[in-house]
């Protein structure tokens, strides 16, 4: 059934959600030095509670997962605190949220990660500088990953996705795009290994599929969502089989339950994207492309609606929430869209380019809950 409406009121798990725009995962370098949710990412948060959901950004379920300086991640009881307050922040807005779990694998640096080098499905680094403390540097030769690795890297997955829910979060995204640790997998580029979890397809979609099922276990499917992205480049990522390698994964999770599939760089025109829906039986969250140096006029709202006509049952958009906290409002009344300032503002600290986009004023006689 395809829908029309992206202000109409949907279940997804055991929510409901008052429309069907979910704010994207952005990682935005707010959190302390250790990974701990800062106040300042409550406040952020709570201003876009009107988003029918949001998916807060990357949290690395162990140390050695760190990405880059000051991002955010849920494997101490300090970590879960911060989070508390997040959860609790954005419960009393009436908003709702799920967490990315997010490993970065080769996407990291000793320097972000406590001195541990990187890990990865094969020896095979970066083909880009990363960031660090002391600006960007070479990248590493990540450690090609052990049995005992990946066991452990499930376990941690399954731990901070309790964690998660423990700290007042209604369930978590696994990420498997953008080039992180579980997309390494996937890719042929990036997974030389010759055992079960590389070679074919069915070797490379085996960590992920596993990821998600002891997620799944731990918390259950209904609170347990996936993000992939086919064919997107990001972090040195080549895929060579991309219509093969998702309609492969989707079957591999037909029965899982999965509460969504996450799509990003969703076009309802490429091939992959219609297997995708077809394939899949449950809840579909698109990220529609929308042009990279200036968000559209409407905001996002046709590309958004298209995707409900090619059968999305969720529209994920990211800067568009990023710049306009009250989004919805703006999509639902075609009042005009905030632009990103300055895009370096989005991944340093404090609260400029983050927490000061403005709202619509408030219509004589009403206060904004946030205000
Ligand atoms: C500042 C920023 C941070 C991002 N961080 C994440 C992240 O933590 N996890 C993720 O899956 N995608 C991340 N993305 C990608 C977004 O979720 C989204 O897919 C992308 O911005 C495209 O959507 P948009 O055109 O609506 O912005 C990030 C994007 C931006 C702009």
């Amino acid at each position: 059934m395809t829908h029309t409406s992206l202000f109409e009121p949907t279940a997804l798990g055991p929510l409901t959600l008052p429309n069907r725009l979910v704010m994207a995962p952005m990682t935005r370098n707010r959190a302390a030095a250790d990974g701990t949710p800062t106040d300042l990412m409550a406040e952020y948060y709570a201003q876009r509670a009107t988003a029918g959901l949001i998916i807060a950004e990357a949290a690395t379920p162990n140390a050695a997962g760190r990405t880059y300086p000051d991002t955010a991640a849920l494997h101490t009881d300090a970590h879960a605190a911060g989070w508390r307050r997040v959860t609790d922040a954005v419960g009393a807005a009436g908003g709702r949220m799920f967490l990315q779990i997010q490993h970065g694998g080769r996407v990291g640096h000793p320097d972000n990660s406590g001195g541990r080098t990187p890990l990865a499905p094969s020896p095979v680094p970066l083909p880009e500088t990363i960031h660090t403390p002391t600006g960007r540097q070479a990248p590493v030769v990540p450690r090609e990953m052990t049995h005992d690795d990946i066991r452990a890297t499930v376990a941690d997955f399954a731990t901070a996705a309790r964690r998660a829910v423990d700290a007042g979060f209604a369930g978590v995204e696994v990420h498997s795009a953008n080039g992180y640790l579980l997309h390494q997998f996937l890719a042929g580029n990036t997974n030389h290994r010759a055992d079960a979890y590389g070679g074919g397809i069915a070797g490379r979609i085996r960590l992920t599929v596993e990821v998600a099922a002891a997620v799944a276990a731990a918390i259950g499917p209904e609170r347990t969502g996936l993000r992939i992205s086919p064919a997107v480049t990001a972090n040195g990522i080549a895929e060579d089989d991309t219509d093969a390698l998702y309609p492969a994964l989707v079957d591999a999770l037909a029965g899982s339950g999965l509460a969504y599939l996450h799509v990003v760089h969703a076009d309802p025109d490429r091939p992959v994207f219609r297997a995708i829906r077809a394939g899949w039986r449950g809840t579909l969250i698109a990220n529609p492309v929308l042009p990279l140096d200036r968000l559209p006029a409407d905001g996002g709202r046709a590309a958004a609606e298209r995707l409900l006509a090619a059968g999305a049952d969720l529209i994920a958009l990211g800067r568009p929430f990023l710049a306009n906290p009250d989004l919805v409002e703006r999509l639902r009344t075609g009042a005009p869209v905030n632009q990103v300032r300055d895009a370096y503002l989005m991944y340093v600290g404090g609260p400029t380019g983050y927490t000061d986009y403005p709202a619509l004023p408030a219509p004589a006689g009403e206060r904004l809950s946030y205000a």
